[in-house]
């Protein structure tokens, strides 16, 4: 059992301290935690005074085994996958740290085959993910980006820009969890008309949401007759491709869609294909496909793209280096961190 693997010094000075011999003992006593994505400055030079901390942001993936091969544990966001052939063969890996939500991008059934914890930090930057998606939703509907580009551009064709108001229009959000629950309130205080759908639906959660105000029915439903349209679903079996071609259709035309559920939720292509033939007025999208590079999206203008910043704020950053820091420390001692996912 991996767990049972010392988080103390290599075999080789082992040895020199049974001969009695006076070493000071280096770094590499300490456990060993490889950062691959970006992290709250002040978590990592928390980290940095307990453990021996290699950062090497998103490497490629044989560089990614080479490196996983002597860590303790693994530190990592959405830009990097966790594929069962990389945790199968790192020997000493004990704990692998999501600093975020998501864990589509870790293989959990390996890491649960290897024994290695896996522990996310949910909840703390769902208030950041929705107020996004809320900046958003005014960027398209009020077409900031290309307003921005006009004015740069010393090109100033105002008739061009007119825009959209949220007020008094209907907001559907796509799933009401953490996230889709910040964005149907501030959507109320907005003035918006606003409903949503889960994946269950109750007579009780009904009940629940009418008394907050927001209408709960079918996904089909917010589609069809919301003015703008937030997806805010965990990423399932489910709800991959949820937003596919016949979703986009069923769409009205001056209809605004924004993206902040996992990459996969919406199909990207048939997005490009409704926005391109004007069958929805624009979107805005957090969560790509791929997390680098160019969207095949950036040619429209009717598009607002952002790099997956849902959850970058210092706020946000702040509590979650505060967690994983806490989550790391319980976890590398052999106990459950309480986010504990497998
Ligand atoms: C999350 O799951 O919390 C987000 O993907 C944030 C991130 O990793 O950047």
């Amino acid at each position: 059992m991996r767990g049972s693997l010392p988080r103390t010094r290599p075999l080789f000075l082992a040895s020199l301290a049974q001969l009695e011999l006076s070493v000071s003992l280096p770094d590499s006593d300490l456990a060993r935690v490889l950062v691959v994505d970006p992290i709250a400055p002040s978590a990592l030079d928390e980290l940095r005074t307990h453990y021996d901390v290699t950062v090497r942001l998103r490497p490629e993936s044989a560089e990614l085994a080479h490196l996983l091969s002597d860590q303790d544990a693994i530190v990592l966001r959405s830009g990097i996958k966790l594929p069962g052939d990389i945790i199968a063969t790192a020997p000493r890996l004990r704990v692998i740290a999501r600093a975020g939500n998501g864990v589509d991008n870790i293989d959990l059934d390996a890491a649960r085959e290897a024994d290695v914890q896996v522990f996310n930090i949910p909840s703390v930057s769902s208030r950041a993910v929705a107020e996004l998606a809320i900046g958003l939703l005014f960027s398209v509907a009020r077409h900031l980006p290309l307003a921005d580009r006009q004015v740069r551009a010393g090109s100033w064709r105002k008739a061009s820009l007119a825009g959209t108001e949220l007020n008094g229009k209907t907001l559907g959000v796509v799933g009401l969890g953490d996230i889709g629950s910040y964005i149907a309130a501030i959507g109320l205080g907005l003035g918006m008309n606003v409903i949503g759908s889960v994946g269950v639906r109750t007579a009780e959660r009904t009940k629940q949401w009418a008394a907050a105000g927001v209408g709960l029915t079918t996904t089909a439903e917010v589609l069809a007759t919301s003015d703008m349209v937030v997806v805010a679903c965990p990423l399932t079996d489910f709800t991959r491709h949820l937003i596919n071609a016949q979703a986009l259709a069923a769409m009205q035309s001056h209809a605004y869609l924004v993206n902040v559920a996992r990459a996969g939720v919406v199909d990207e292509p048939a997005l490009y294909t409704a926005l391109k033939e004007r069958r929805l007025a624009g979107a805005a999208l957090d969560v790509h496909t791929t997390e680098s590079g160019t969207p095949a999206l950036a040619e429209l203008d009717n598009v607002v793209l952002t790099p997956h910043i849902g959850a970058m704020t210092h706020d946000a950053q702040d509590r979650i280096g505060r967690t994983l820091i806490d989550g790391l420390e319980l976890a590398l001692a052999g106990h459950d961190a309480p986010t504990r996912i497998c």
